[in-house]
Parts: C-alpha cells; structure tokens; sequence
C-alpha cells in the first residue's frame, strides 16, 4: 500500500472510498479508520471532539518548524493557546487586513503585468507568492521584500517540499523509509526560517518587555498583547515563534493551493469565467474594489467554494481515539488513528449530486442545501475550525476578482495537472494555463 501510495495518500483511493461510510486499512502497528458519515464526522470532530484528540501524525514531519503551536497541540495547551490568539482573528481584524490585502494583490498585478501577453505561466508560483506576501504583511506589517523575507520563503518552498516525504512514511507507519538526508534538509530548513522569524520577532518582544508603547496593529501586536486568562502571563518568545511559524504556514499554503485551482477550474469552464468577469465589471466599473464590495462579488466567492470542495486544501483531518469506543458496528482500540477526508466527503457519490462536476451555482441553489450543511467543511468543523476561514475567503475573493478583471485564464492543451496529496492539494506537474490581458473596453 506505502508503494502504491508514495506518490501521493490521493493514489491509495479507490472508487469505493467514494461510496464506504467507514473504511479500515490495518497494518503493523498501525489501525487507521476513515470516517465519511456525517454523523460520525461530526461526533469525532465535533460532538466528542475532546476524545478525539489530533494524532501525531502531521505533528510529527511538522514539528521542526511549528514546535508547539496550535496547530498539533491538544486539550490545555491547546485550549489556552486558542483562547490567547482568538482575538487576532476577531471579525474587526478583517477591516485592517484588507489594505494589507490590497496593497500585496496590487504588487501581484504588478509581476504579472511584465508577462507577456498571453504567456503559459504557472500560476502556482505566484499563487503561493501573493498569499505568503499577504500573511507576512498581516503578522509583521511589512512587505515580503528584502533579502531576509526573500529567504523566509525560499526555505519555507523547500521545508514544503521535503514535508511529504516524511509524512506518508509516518502515516503508513514504515519511518524506516525515510531518508535520513531528507531529515536534515527538512530540520535545517526548519532552523534557518526559525532563525529568521526570530531576528524579525525579537525586537518587538523585547520592546514590550521593556514596556515600550506600539503603535501596530497586526498580528504580532495582538499576540505580544495577548494574556492567559487563568494566569495573566503572555507567550514566551519561544511560544511566540511557534505561533507565528505556524501561521505564516497555515495562512498562506492552504489559500496559494485551493486559488491555484479555482484558476484552473475557471480556465477549463470559460462560461463561468466571462460570467465572473461580468460581475466584477459591473459591480466595480473602473474603481478599486472595497471591503464592502466582497459581498456583492456571490459568483467570485462562490467559485472559491467550489474549488474548496473538489480541491480542499486540506486533505484529510487525523484524530486518535483516547480511549477504546464502538463506532458504526466496529470496536475502535484506544489509540487508533480516526481519520476524517474533506477529499472524500465532499466527493462523496451519495451525498452531492454530481459530485465531481465543477458547478459553483448549487451555492445559491436550494437542492444543495442538504448537501452542505452535512457534507461541506474545508475548512474543519467543531472546536478547532480553522481560524483563518473569513481571511481566507476575503483574500481569496479579492485575489480572483482582480485575476479575471484585468484578465483572461486560459487552460494549455495536453498540458492536465495532477493532484497530490503532499502537505496541501497541489499538482505534480504544476499547474501551466495561459494568461490573456482583456483589453479596457471589456
Ligand atoms: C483556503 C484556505 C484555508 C483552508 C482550506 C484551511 C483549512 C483548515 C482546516 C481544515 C483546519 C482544521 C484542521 C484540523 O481540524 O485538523 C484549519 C485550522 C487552522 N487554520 Fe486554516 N485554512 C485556510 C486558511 C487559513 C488562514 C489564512 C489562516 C490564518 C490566517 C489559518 C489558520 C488556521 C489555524 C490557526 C488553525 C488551527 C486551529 C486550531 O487547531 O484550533 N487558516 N484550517
């Protein structure tokens, strides 16, 4: 199975995943259950979530970089560590990302603007630039210039790129496998981004230390202010810098995989793209668009949902079971892996009709309501929801707006992507489509 699957966790699927309610895959050391009724979704990630503690498994390749951040921890320490950055990602904080949104997507036009026109580009590359540009920028309020964020992102590519081939071997629990070279890599990567997020946290932490007044209000700010309620003490610097890793990560990864595909997806129906350009026309005209514009944008955003379903940045959720349970016929032992796959839910053959067609008008439709009340979370579910679900549908909505306004996506014959399962969704072979400057009277 870890032969057939190496590759990518995508390729150890078959048509049946699609239709089973719970599968099972045991192996040395190993007893892993994949979970797709909705109600058995829910009782793992949601009702019963504190039995269901996250499992080792993502932590473990992750670890290097991220320490101990939000994203692996569980029960206390994870309690404390949400309720200590909940108020970053407070509704108010998206007023003040915007700008910050605004300003990188303009710098994004700008490097597209050099192309020439109608150019195979791989939008990948710059999917995964403006999206890290935008996180870097909401955390620090700077841009990602100079040689230091230049750097950041170099290693976070190569710490991305070598993630994959320490976490299948984990999953299939065969750690034998991995290549001690890719080990190190993976750690002095790791160390070389800690390093530098240091050198960028560090006069801050100790400017507050040393009671010094702040006029920012970024991320950083709210982190520096942010307080355990039970004992009054905020982050160490070591706490600070696992947090802020780990959000540069989450923040930018997911939304540069799930924008590369929508632009895909829009390439392949241009239905659907001229429609989109039309609203984007009609609602802006000439201006720039506004935060209050977002709502109005329904296919824009609408699109980026559905990309969300056949394309959930996140693959698959895994949970351990803390103690032996029943579930769905099956005796789970303490300590099983329990895993829950947006991939197979969302394509799910009995709960969406046509569930692999690319269809972003069941958003306004009432037949799907059903549909995605029980079989749509890309974004997780219960307690531990992504944080950064309204930041990445604001930056994703403004990102796509601004890509069909100025201009038109094209798909490359012979050229078809492949989806991998790595630390997100992407494609194996890039993801090249042709980009066509509209012209203005359009
Ligand atoms: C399209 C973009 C995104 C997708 C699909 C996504 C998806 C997810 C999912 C599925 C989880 C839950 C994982 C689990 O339960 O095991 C999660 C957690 C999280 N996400 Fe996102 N995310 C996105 C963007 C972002 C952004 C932009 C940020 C920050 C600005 C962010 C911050 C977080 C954080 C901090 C958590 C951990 C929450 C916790 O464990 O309490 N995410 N995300």
């Amino acid at each position: 199975m870890f032969f057939s699957a190496r590759r990518s966790w995508l390729d150890a699927l078959y048509e049946r995943s699609y239709r089973m309610q719970m599968g099972e895959v045991h192996l040395p050391g190993l007893d892993l259950y994949m979970v797709n009724k909705p109600s058995l979704v829910r009782q793992v990630m949601d009702t019963q979530a504190e039995a269901f503690p996250k499992s080792n498994l993502l932590g473990e390749a992750l670890k290097p970089l991220l320490g101990e951040s939000i994203f692996t921890t569980s029960g206390e320490q994870w309690r404390k560590q949400r309720s200590m950055m909940d108020p970053a990602f407070a509704q108010a904080r998206l007023n003040v990302a915007f700008p910050v949104m605004q300003a990188a997507v303009a710098d994004m036009l700008k490097r597209l603007a050099v192309l020439p026109d109608g150019a195979e580009y791989d939008l990948e590359v710059e999917m995964t630039h403006v999206t890290a540009d935008i996180i870097f920028r909401t955390i620090f309020s700077v841009p990602m210039e100079g040689a230091d964020a230049k750097r950041i992102f170099h290693e976070f590519a190569r710490f991305q790129a070598i993630a994959p081939r320490l976490l299948l071997p984990s999953i299939y629990n065969v750690r034998w496998l991995v290549w001690p070279w890719d080990v190190w890599r993976s750690r002095r990567a790791a160390s070389a981004i800690r390093n530098l997020l240091s050198q960028l946290i560090r006069p801050r932490f100790d400017a507050r230390l040393a009671g010094k007044p702040s006029e920012t209000t970024d991320i950083l700010e709210s982190f520096l202010d942010a307080k355990d309620e039970n004992t009054g003490q905020g982050f160490s610097f070591e706490e600070l810098l696992d947090q802020v890793a780990m959000l540069f990560l989450a923040g930018h990864e997911t939304s540069a995989s799930a924008l590369t595909w929508s632009a895909y997806l829009i390439a392949n129906a241009s239905d659907v793209q001229e429609r989109m350009h039309s609203e984007v026309a009609m609602h802006l005209g000439g201006r720039e668009p506004e935060m209050s514009d977002m709502r109005y944008l329904e296919l824009v955003r609408n699109v980026f949902r559905e990309t969300l379903r056949l394309f959930p940045p996140v693959g698959f959720m895994a949970r351990q079971a803390s103690s032996a349970c029943p579930m769905h016929k099956k005796k789970i032992a303490q300590g099983s892996t329990v895993v829950v796959s947006p991939w197979l839910i969302q394509r799910h053959r009995d709960l969406w009709a046509d569930p692999d067609v690319f269809n972003p008008d069941r958003y306004s439709d009432d037949a799907s309501r059903e549909s995605l009340k029980q079989a749509y979370l890309p974004f997780g579910m219960g307690p531990r929801v992504c944080m950064g679900a309204a930041f990445a549908l604001q930056e994703a909505t403004l990102i796509l707006a601004s890509l069909v306004r100025e201009y038109r996506i094209s798909a490359l014959p012979g050229h078809e992507p492949q989806p991998v399962g790595r630390l997100t969704i992407r494609s194996a072979n890039g993801v090249k489509l042709k980009l066509n400057r509209r012209k203005m009277s359009s």
